[in-house]
């Protein structure tokens, strides 16, 4: 069941000394419900598994009897509920699971001098149980680890019942066999769990910590240190800093640390910090994505389908007979800031005006600077981030002019306020989808999680 709660968390995929800029929050609400379904999950796992071959003597009057049970598969297994639980100690989890009980069926073989004799067996454990302790910790190489740390295996009983052959002469001897088996079980369990935490631990190993986000952008998740486990919660800080794939360039500024808010009720929180937003701005700044060039045709194809007498108010005719064309560019990286529920975008542009000549040379017109201010407000329905933007604040000044001095018409306005009508979903993971999501503040998204499927 650690499987599937870690896994969980890791889904996104160690950067000393940087402040986290996203935060993912697993509480007991979240562990209890992966818990839950991993019981599923292993109950199920468990119909195909088949157990290694045990092999022994016990003595008889007429000498030593070896006996190997073989082809052992579980048929049923009552399976109780496993207690889990944060350990803060070992800043991991503590899980235990007590008074399992399986059933088990395969083939005995017994060899007494040149006597051989075989049959089939049904076999019942009794009284298993399991306690297993994992530390969790963050590799510098940004990667989650995972090991075992305390392990416990004890068993109390077991009953068999050989079938076949002279099943009957030997079945008086089983006495003589149970101790052993036990023993033989108990020492078992805890390189089972051993090995399914290794193979774990080489799937996190094996997890990219890196991904590209499309052709501009790639996002590094990798953990910027280690778990902070507490009696009722989990946090994973990450890295979650956008990259321009072509520059790589890092940006000017810095993740600043911040507080994840406490929301009660919920299995998980993600918080994304502005340095992540702004880190996805510098990205496509600094691989030059910010920059457009506009030219009279485009604007006449938009604003014919607006207001056919418009042509020519947005692009006024300096030079008539000449078309005109603007390039847009950002002076600077795009910069967010958050504050509680609301975002705020600023985007500082120029403008180049020229007119483009017959033979393709263009004429430098006029350059202006342009500051948009922006204001927005984010919540979640229907399992979408939907928001709202408002313009808060818009300044247009002339740079510069090769046509003598003009006026700019320094607009301000403000108020203008636009819905995000459709919607974007929240992110999934395979099989696993969000409900009851809540955004607190711009940030932070708290959600319950529903597993569709298992596989
Ligand atoms: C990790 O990333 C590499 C290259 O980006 C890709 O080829 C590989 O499939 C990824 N592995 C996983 C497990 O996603
Ligand atoms: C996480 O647990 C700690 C200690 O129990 C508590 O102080 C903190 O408020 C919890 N955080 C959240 C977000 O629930
Ligand atoms: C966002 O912009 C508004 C209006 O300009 C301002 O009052 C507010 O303080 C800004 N908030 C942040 C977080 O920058
Ligand atoms: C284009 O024509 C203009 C005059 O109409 C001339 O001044 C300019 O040098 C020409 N440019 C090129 C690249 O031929
Ligand atoms: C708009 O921004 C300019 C500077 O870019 C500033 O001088 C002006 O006060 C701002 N107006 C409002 C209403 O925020």
């Amino acid at each position: 069941m650690l499987h599937f709660v870690i896994v969980a968390l890791m889904l996104l995929p160690h950067t000393c000394g940087q402040n986290p800029a996203i935060q993912v929050l697993l509480t007991n609400k979240g562990l209890q419900y992966g818990k839950h379904v991993g019981a599923e999950w292993i109950q199920d796992m468990l119909d195909h598994v088949t157990l290694p071959d045990i092999q022994g003597t016990f003595s008889t009057l007429f000498g030593p009897v070896s006996y190997t049970l073989s082809g052992i598969t579980i048929t049923k297994c009552d399976f109780p509920e496993p207690n889990v639980e944060y350990s803060q100690e070992y800043s991991g989890f503590k899980t235990s699971i007590t008074d399992l009980s399986v059933a088990l069926s395969g083939n005995w073989a017994t060899k007494f001098g040149i006597l051989h004799e075989s049959g089939s067996f049904d076999m019942a454990i009794f009284g298993v149980d399991v306690t297993s302790v994992v530390k969790l910790e963050g590799k510098a190489d940004g990667h989650l680890s995972v090991s075992s740390i305390i392990c416990d295996g004890e068993v109390q009983d077991v009953d068999i019942r050989l079938y076949g052959g002279f099943s009957w002469i030997f079945q008086p001897f089983v006495h003589y066999m149970k101790g052993h088996i036990i023993e033989e079980i108990r020492k078992n369990i805890c390189p089972a769990v051993q090995t399914s935490i290794e193979e774990l631990e080489s799937h996190l190993q094996a997890m990219n910590v890196s991904f590209d986000v499309n052709q501009v952008l790639s996002l590094e998740l990798p953990l910027s240190g280690s778990p902070v486990v507490s009696p009722s919660n989990l946090t994973l800080g990450l890295k979650g800093e956008f990259y321009s794939i072509q520059t790589h360039a890092e940006p000017p500024f810095k993740s600043k640390p911040f507080m994840m808010p406490n929301i009660p009720g919920y299995m998980l929180s993600a918080g994304v910090s502005e340095f992540t937003l702004n880190s996805a701005a510098y990205g496509y700044f600094s691989a030059g994505k910010l920059q457009i060039l506009i030219t009279e045709k485009m604007v006449s194809a938009v604003m014919k389908n607006i207001n056919t007498q418009a042509e020519g108010v947005f692009l006024p005719k300096l030079f008539p007979g000449l078309p005109m064309t603007l390039q847009v560019y950002a002076t600077e990286a795009p910069t967010f800031s958050l504050q509680s529920d609301i975002v705020n975008l600023t985007v500082r542009a120029a403008v180049k005006a020229s007119a483009v000549e017959s033979n393709g040379s263009s004429i430098p017109l006029f350059g202006v600077n342009v500051v948009v201010m922006l204001s927005g407000k984010m919540w979640i329905a229907d399992g979408k981030v939907k928001g709202s933007v408002m313009l808060n604040n818009f300044t247009l000044t002339l740079a510069s002019t090769q046509v003598g001095p003009f006026k700019v018409d320094e607009k301000k306005t403000s108020g203008v306020s636009e819905k995000l009508a459709e919607g974007v979903m929240l992110p999934r993971m395979k099989r696993i989808q969000p409900v009851n999501s809540i955004l607190t503040g711009f940030i932070a998204i708290s959600s319950d999680a529903q597993v569709l499927d298992m596989l």
